[in-house]
């Protein structure tokens, strides 16, 4: 599977990296952008560890693709 390209903002710095559509959020943060901040916890959406802010909305990072976070903006 090819890697996209995604372009987004993270705590004010703006990234723009290639990924596998199948990495999560919580992934593309934590391991791509070393952003080591962001947990990982129950990955069942129970304890609210992987808990980000998407454009000022609480967001739970380890479930679905990084696609989305185009041009969004993060705050973790
Ligand atoms: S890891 Fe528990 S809610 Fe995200």
């Amino acid at each position: 599977m090819k890697k996209k390209l995604i372009k987004f903002k993270v705590n004010g710095d703006e990234y723009e990296i290639a990924v596998y559509p199948w990495k999560t959020l919580n992934e593309v943060l934590r391991k791509d952008l070393n952003l080591t901040g962001t947990k990982l916890g129950c990955g069942t959406g129970d304890c609210g560890a992987c808990t980000v802010l998407l454009n000022v909305r609480s967001t739970k990072s380890f479930k679905g693709s990084p696609q989305p976070i185009f041009g969004q903006l993060i705050n973790s």
